[in-house]
């Protein structure tokens, strides 16, 4: 098979298929909308990493290999207590936490052994966040269970009792769908540290620091903020108002890349429904539209010249916010996630070996005379 290899800032990937213009997002070749609702998280690791659907034998090892590195070490854990020292929030707790980490990876490993220390790395984060979330409130740490699956452990080790099938399942189709997403900020910023031929630890350390973000990872808890403040459905048009003609965003909304809804958007409001209709109490759900209706109307009245839809955060907020999950780990949740993709995106970019280095171009003024500072003035 041919390898493409990376061009400056045009870089190959076979892993995911954004389509801005048609609000499309492909997956290994199979439509987001599909595999999200079908597959278990596993099997979207598989998939990432190995590039087909796992045979049902191959999805029980990837699972027991996870298993195997989901318990912390006790130096990560000392790490997590100096953090919580420290006042760190949870995505710089992660990534201390993963700095603390050592692999075997290295220059010359073979993809395979790389391969062990990406599934290492992705099976510990939901363990990280979790057992920091618990020492942060004073709790004691929860082993993960040998009988639970990825999205299962992780409201496990948060909560300390095993979730509702609907909850683990609401929470797994939320890792699916925001698994991988073309060369976004911080897929590329691993990629850009992988090019160098630095490690994937480091990887993905820069990469959890492009995440945190708010204009990246870091929407959901202000835009859950938003509903919360905006409170009645009365309330709406007013408040979306004054902050868009204080020249505020309203997170959320917009992306580089889709001039169309975000299709991951769709799969979540679609899951946030069923799941805050099966619970029996909507009110939320349906202020949420409301403001989101409101917003949308206001966005294409206000930059007209701008096409700025509903985003994928939107909808993380209210389910993840369902699943009773605090809103100051909402970005480390989407990292649980999107580690997957980091980790697939390194490999593919360890494959290519190809050093990438963006185009600028240089705006400043030319040709100055320089002058001795005696001759500067005061
Ligand atoms: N609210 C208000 N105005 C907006 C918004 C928004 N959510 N998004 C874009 N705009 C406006 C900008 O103010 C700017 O207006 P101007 O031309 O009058 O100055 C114009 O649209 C273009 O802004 P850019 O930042 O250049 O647009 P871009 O498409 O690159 O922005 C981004 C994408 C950063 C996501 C932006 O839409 C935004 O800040 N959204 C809010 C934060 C958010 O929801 N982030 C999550 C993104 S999804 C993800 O990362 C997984």
């Amino acid at each position: 098979m041919t390898e493409y290899v990376a061009q400056d800032a045009l870089i190959a990937t076979r892993l995911s298929k954004v389509d801005g213009e048609a609000g499309q997002l492909s997956i290994s070749g199979f439509a987001l909308e599909e595999i999200s609702l079908k597959f278990v998280f596993e099997e979207m690791i598989f998939l990432l990493l190995y590039g087909d659907l796992p045979t049902s034998a191959q999805l029980d090892s990837l699972k027991k290999n996870l298993a195997a590195h989901r318990q912390l070490s006790p130096s990560t854990i000392e790490i997590l207590k100096i953090a919580i020292r420290q006042n760190l929030g949870a995505m710089d707790a992660l990534r201390l936490a993963i700095s603390g980490f050592t692999l075997a990876d290295s220059e010359d490993s073979d993809e395979e052994a790389v391969k062990q220390d990406a599934i290492a790395i992705i099976a510990a984060f939901p363990s990280i966040v979790a057992a920091y979330w618990r020492l942060l409130n004073g709790l004691e740490i929860i082993a993960p269970s040998p009988k639970l699956d990825h999205a299962s452990n992780y409201l496990y080790m948060l909560f300390g009792e095993q979730p509702i099938n609907a909850n683990s399942r609401a929470l797994e189709i939320y890792l699916n769908t925001v698994v991988d997403h073309g060369l976004n900020a911080s897929t590329l910023t691993a990629r850009v540290i992988i090019s160098t031929r630095s490690d994937i630890l480091s990887a993905t350390v820069g990469a959890i620091g492009s995440l945190k973000g708010p204009l990246h990872g870091g929407a959901p808890g202000p835009a859950l903020n938003m509903i919360f403040d905006i409170g009645e459905r009365s309330q709406a048009e007013p408040y979306l108002l004054a902050k868009l003609m204080k020249g505020e965003r309203l997170m959320g909304f917009g992306h580089r890349v889709y001039r169309t809804r975000d299709p991951r958007a769709i799969v979540l409001a679609k899951a946030t429904e069923e799941m805050y209709r099966a619970k029996g109490d909507m009110a939320l759900f349906d202020l949420a539209r409301h403001v989101e209706e409101t917003a949308l109307r206001l966005l294409a009245e206000h930059k007209p010249n701008r096409v700025i839809k509903t985003n994928v955060e939107y909808y993380t907020a209210l389910i993840l916010h369902e699943l009773n999950i605090p809103k100051d780990l909402f970005t480390a949740t989407f990292a649980i996630s999107r580690v997957v993709g980091w980790m697939a995106h390194c490999l593919e970019q360890k494959r290519q070996d190809r050093l990438i280095r963006a185009k600028g171009f240089y705006v400043g003024v030319e040709g100055r005379d320089w002058v001795s500072i005696a001759q500067r003035g005061d």
